[in-house]
């Protein structure tokens, strides 16, 4: 039995995700989790909030609640859609929990210790009015390059110039709109990654078997010189994880906190430790995934990305990783992500443009979304959503393909034999290429499944759900019926298990679906088939079963054209 150790990107924790964020990580990761315990193998599926940095500050101050309070509502909320749409997490943590506060300073202890990390001072723009420090988004001015009065401190929105916040004319603060600011000196922490990039080139180089976008991201950081700058670990913020050096106060830093980005992705390490307390297991327990020297030597990590995140992921993570120096499990293979856009235009959370994750599961169960983003995800390329598309995929796969294939079988034997699996007739040579062509479909779709190939997974499960159509299509038990019952019951008997058949193989893209065909099946044997030979054999002649519900049903051009209409504008 192997070992996977499997994290998707942590949402940042303010407000819902759109169906974009959605495929770009927690779905493909659902997909690959449920695929290897389906295999028979052991997994640890991870995922979390990202709860802290300016966004979620200032995501607060807008809903108008305490910080805290605000991230533990929408921690809740998150989580019960991450349900909705059957996402398996083993622990859908936080990066604000007690576990990951200790860990990170840690973290920062050891590189301290390790010499690699050294004191800045900085010019930061400071509020009397605010008592505090504006970073980033805080600070609003005047463009110096093209005169737009609402520029950010972090970039211009309206000539996209990353500016600092110092180079804004006529700067106020984004908070109470004072211009009582000055420029003041402010310590914080640098990490010294450039120290690293011998260690993280020849880390990176030995994974020959990522996919290109992957590498070709993490190179390009590597060699442009700007991705290995030293980097600053801290912010002048409230709301964030104290800065201290391991358990003790680290002086000068009084007040601060560790930058969002240091401290999120060591949550995909503090979150196995909160799935321990959460089950009643111990520290060993989790620590036989993370760490090498207590029993994860033998566990295969693999991370699930949107394109944006995987600088931080084989840049700046294991460059704290291999920079601790402790024995904690690297990555082995990134999967990653480009985008996925909306209908001719982008997903954008500020315009509301797009759908979001609670809206989708409001009109239509989660099977028929999860389908077709997995089917469509956007692996080689960009990857686009239109209603046309949608509806089609689902009309045409679900519904014509596999829904009614299992409708029709059991409508049929429930007509002429009763609902149980009829008995009589002898295997032919229908039946043996049949067989044939399932196993070679099989062996397909677990290559690709084994490869993270999601596209390609999906196509090669299509066609195993329309190799079974096209056996009725020509055995037609409807017609075989009228002259030769028995031969018509073996036909019948053969389509009755491979429904089941699927209900075990289509579990990873459509679990409601796969569990209502077993259901009606009568079966608790979702085993992932040995061969096909013997998976249609898995049902007896003389084995009960119910006709099941529609299980999936058409999209009308009237529901496509209203969704189309509703989601166009702003939320
Ligand atoms: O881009 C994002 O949504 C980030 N919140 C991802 C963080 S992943 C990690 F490092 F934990
Ligand atoms: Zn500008």
């Amino acid at each position: 039995m192997a070992r996977h150790l499997i994290t998707s990107a942590i949402p940042y924790i303010n407000g819902i995700k759109h169906l974009g964020n959605l495929v770009g990580s927690q779905l493909p990761a659902d997909l690959y989790a449920r695929y290897q315990r389906a295999r028979g193998n052991e997994v640890m599926f991870l995922c979390a909030t990202d709860e802290h940095g300016t966004p979620a500050e200032l995501a607060a101050a807008k809903a108008g609640k305490p910080v805290a309070e605000y991230c533990r509502e929408m921690h809740a909320i998150q989580s019960e859609i991450a349900q909705g749409f059957r996402l398996s997490f083993d622990h859908f943590g936080r990066s604000s929990s007690p576990q990951n506060h200790r860990l990170t300073q840690h973290f920062a202890g050891r590189l301290a210790d390790q010499n690699l990390i050294r004191e800045v001072s900085e010019k930061q723009v400071y509020s009397h009015a605010d008592k505090r420090f504006l970073p980033d988004r805080y600070i609003e001015g005047t463009c110096p390059n093209c005169g737009y009065d609402k520029a950010r401190g972090d970039q211009c929105e309206n000539c996209t110039k990353q500016l600092d916040p110092t180079d804004l004319i006529d700067p106020r603060s984004a908070i109470s709109g004072s211009t009582d600011l000055e420029v003041r000196e402010t310590k914080h922490l640098y990490l010294r990654q450039s120290d690293m990039r011998g260690k993280l080139q020849e880390w990176i180089d030995s994974k020959t078997d990522w996919p290109i976008l992957t590498t070709s991201i993490a190179k390009k950081w590597l060699n442009d010189g700007d991705g290995l700058q030293d980097r600053g670990i801290t912010r002048d913020l409230d709301w964030g994880i104290p800065v201290k050096k391991g358990t003790e106060d680290w002086p000068g830093m009084e007040g601060k906190v560790f930058y969002v980005w240091f401290d999120a992705p060591i949550e995909y390490i503090a979150c196995a430790g909160e799935w321990a307390e959460a089950n009643g297991k111990t520290d060993a327990d989790w620590q036989r995934w993370w760490r090498t020297d207590k029993g994860a030597d033998d566990v295969r990590y693999t991370q699930f990305m949107g394109k944006d995140n995987v600088p931080f992921h084989t840049l700046s993570f294991p460059a704290t990783i291999l920079g601790s120096d402790e024995p904690w499990k690297l990555v082995d293979y990134i999967k990653s992500f480009n985008y996925l856009n909306y209908d001719g235009g982008q997903f954008s959370t500020s315009q509301g443009r797009g759908v979001f994750m609670d809206q989708a599961l409001e009109i239509l169960p989660a099977d028929y979304w999860r389908w077709w983003l997995l089917s469509h995800a956007p692996e080689s390329s960009d990857a686009e959503f239109t209603w046309e598309n949608f509806q089609s995929s689902v009309n045409k796969d679900l519904a014509d393909v596999l829904g009614n294939f299992a409708s029709r079988v059991t409508k049929f034997c429930r007509s002429k034999f009763g609902e149980v699996v009829p008995e009589g007739g002898t295997p032919g040579d229908r039946e043996s290429a049949l067989i044939a062509s399932l196993d070679a479909g099989l062996a397909e779709y677990q290559t690709h499944m084994d490869g993270i190939d999601i596209r390609k997974s999906a196509n090669a499960l299509r066609g195993l759900w329309v190799m079974g159509n096209e056996y009725l299509q020509e055995a037609a038990p409807w017609a075989t019926f009228k002259d030769d019952p028995e031969t018509a019951a073996m036909q019948i008997r053969t389509a009755l298990n491979l429904i089941r058949f699927y209900a075990a193989i289509s579990g990873p893209f459509i679990p409601d679906a796969s569990a209502q065909l077993l259901t009606a099946m009568q079966s608790d044997d979702a085993q992932w088939p040995e061969n096909a030979a013997t998976a249609l054999k898995a049902l007896p002649a003389g084995h009960a079963f119910t006709v099941p519900d529609v299980t999936f049903r058409k999209i009308t051009d009237e529901e496509r054209e209203g969704w189309q209409e509703k989601f166009a504008g702003t939320r």
